[in-house]
């Protein structure tokens, strides 16, 4: 498997790799810098499905992701703003999270995450 990775630039903080997967079950293994969040991190790729439409702010739930299994705890429990957005995320399910929310960084090197059927 070949990783793809950021300018150099931005990767001076160091990388996590992160999977996306895709509705139809394409992959994208990617390195992702750490301190952006998962969403900002798939929207560099250009990674369809995450939209991200207000930039982070945990106002919109167009970045609404499923967690792989074994990975919730990893992320620790959601704030109750990201719990009050999901309402208005498409097919919530337990392993709901808004990708906005997940910062990246050590603990979270090969999380994979799947991206819903549509995000509204
Ligand atoms: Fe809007 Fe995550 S980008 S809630």
């Amino acid at each position: 498997m070949r990783w793809r990775r950021p300018r150099p630039a931005l990767a001076k903080g160091g990388m996590a790799r992160i999977t996306y997967i895709e509705k139809d079950g394409t992959r994208h293994d990617v390195e992702v810098p750490k301190g952006v969040s998962v969403m900002e991190g798939a929207k560099r790729y250009a990674i369809p499905g995450i939209e991200g439409d207000c930039g982070g702010a945990c106002a919109c739930a167009t970045c609404h992701v499923y967690v792989e299994d074994g990975w919730l705890e990893k992320l620790g429990p959601m704030e109750e703003l990201e719990h009050d957005m999901l309402d208005f995320a498409f097919d919530v399910r337990p392993t709901s999270r808004l990708s906005c929310q997940i910062k990246v960084d050590d603990a979270l090197e090969g999380l994979v995450v799947r991206i819903p059927q549509r995000q509204y």
